[in-house]
């Protein structure tokens, strides 16, 4: 079947959950834009988070988080991997509510800590025990995500690619799905 977008696809999940890695895949398949939205605020800051959080503190952060969420929601419509704490604001959740469908990308704890203990960029993990740390967020956070119109689990050992054919699998037979079918006899 052909694909066409008619809702933007919203990623949500902890940190290390694989957001942009299948993001980025997911949008070149579908042959749709890709935006990250750490990205987007480290590049309308002219910061990287880790700066952003040192100068200004996590609320500034979120501040940013938000507004450009809105100017991402309001764009043509694409994938969009979100930070992991952005789905866990209520304004956020709405605004990806009325424009997308959203996914959880859920992932067992060893997995996303496997990913992230090696890289300092996560400043909510610089503390004295990141592991605990890293828990305590998964199990605060595991029923909001669980809001999500789709709860898509990571399997151990898939590739970026493999995970990225399930979840457009189980896209298309969502029951909330942001495609519309494409007739047939259109050329
Ligand atoms: C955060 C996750 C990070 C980034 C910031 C805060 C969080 O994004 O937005 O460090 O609150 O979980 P990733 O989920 O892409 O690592």
């Amino acid at each position: 079947m052909r694909r066409h977008l008619i809702r933007h696809i919203v990623l949500v999940g902890m940190m290390g959950a694989g957001k942009t890695a299948i993001g980025g895949e997911l949008a070149r398949r579908l042959g749709v834009p890709f935006r990250d939205s750490d990205a987007e605020i480290e590049t309308a800051a002219a910061m990287t988070i880790t700066e952003i959080f040192a100068r200004d503190g996590e609320a500034f952060f979120r501040a940013r988080e938000a507004e450009v969420l809105g100017r991402l929601l309001a764009g043509p419509a694409s994938v969009i991997s979100t930070g992991g704490g952005a789905f866990m604001q209520e304004g956020n959740r709405k605004a990806i509510g009325q424009a997308a469908v959203s996914v959880w990308l859920d992932c067992e704890i060893e997995t996303l800590w496997q990913r992230v203990r090696q890289r300092p960029t996560r400043p909510l993990l610089q503390t004295a025990d990141p592991k605990g740390t890293l828990i305590r967020l998964m199990e605060e956070r595991a029923p909001v995500y669980g809001l999500a119109d789709l709860r898509f689990r990571s399997q151990a050992g898939d590739s970026i690619e493999a995970s990225t054919r399930r979840l457009l699998t189980a896209l298309e037979n969502a029951a909330s799905s942001p495609f519309a079918p494409v007739p047939k006899d259109r050329p």
